[in-house]
């Protein structure tokens, strides 16, 4: 049972990020392998998913592989590579029951990534795109700067073939070339694991988010931490610069 007493339930951040650290080391003081905690966080982000919906929060982007992530032993990124695959093929109806719409947020041109892998994003999107209850972003091989200068490749394509002059280059006309354009910016970043700091994540975005940073293990985390996270974040103050 999810207990949403501390919630108001009029005042949910529209989208949360959720980066999901820590899963080596909860597998390694366990004796395991650091994929057994790749493996162990799943049921964490499926159960955080359900919390995402009890408390009606709209969009949620879950930092699955980031565009460093690369830099690890081949063994475990060629076990992440499976893994984000595999999640889909065997979750995706899961998700589409619940009303969730998927969305793939990343640098998907890269060579590295396997075809089939993009084949299952495709057809998961694909399948989910009629769902409103909650946008799941899986972001996968993303990072904050590649997205960033994507989306100033992308205006400067624009402003070359004349659609778009220099003096209309705007906050909304770079946003517009980000991966998911309409995505809302982030209210709240949760990150577990104890480190504090973005790792590249959701860089634009994120610009006036709120940090939470949960004191355990990605594969320790789920619905109710989610809504004490959401809780901590109603008792904040947030002033984008301005005076009360
Ligand atoms: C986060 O857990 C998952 C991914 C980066 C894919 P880690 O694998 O970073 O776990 P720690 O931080 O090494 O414990
Ligand atoms: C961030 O975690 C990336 C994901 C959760 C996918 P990392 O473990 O890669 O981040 P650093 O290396 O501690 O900054
Ligand atoms: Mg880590």
């Amino acid at each position: 049972m999810i207990d949403l007493d501390a919630v108001d339930l009029d005042r949910v951040p529209a989208h949360v990020g959720l980066i999901m650290d820590g899963n080596g080391r909860w597998a390694n003081a366990r004796g395991l392998e650091r994929t057994a905690g790749h493996a162990a966080g799943e049921a964490a982000l499926f159960d955080t998913i359900d919390g995402a919906l009890a408390v009606g929060v709209r969009w949620l982007t879950a930092y699955t592989f980031s565009t460093e992530n690369w830099s690890r032993p081949a063994d475990e990124v060629e076990f992440l590579m499976f893994f984000n695959e595999d999640l889909l093929t065997r979750r995706r109806d899961e998700l589409n029951a619940k009303g969730v719409r998927m969305h793939f947020a990343g640098q998907m041109d890269d060579p590295r990534i396997p075809a089939r892998n993009l084949e299952h994003m495709a057809s998961a999107a694909e399948l989910t795109k009629g769902n409103d209850t909650l946008h799941l972003v899986l972001a996968f091989n993303y990072g904050g700067r590649a997205e960033i200068v994507t989306a100033a490749a992308r205006l400067a394509a624009r402003v070359a073939d004349g659609e778009l002059g220099p003096d209309e280059v705007d906050e909304a006309a770079l946003s517009s070339g980000l991966s998911v354009p309409e995505m809302p910016d982030v209210d709240l970043v949760v990150r577990t694991s104890g480190e504090q700091r973005l790792s590249n994540f959701l860089l634009w975005q994120a610009a006036y988010a709120e940090l939470f940073f949960a004191d355990c293990y990605w594969p320790e985390f789920g619905a109710q931490r989610l809504v004490d996270a959401v809780a901590d974040y109603q008792s904040r103050r947030r002033r984008f610069g301005s005076v009360e």
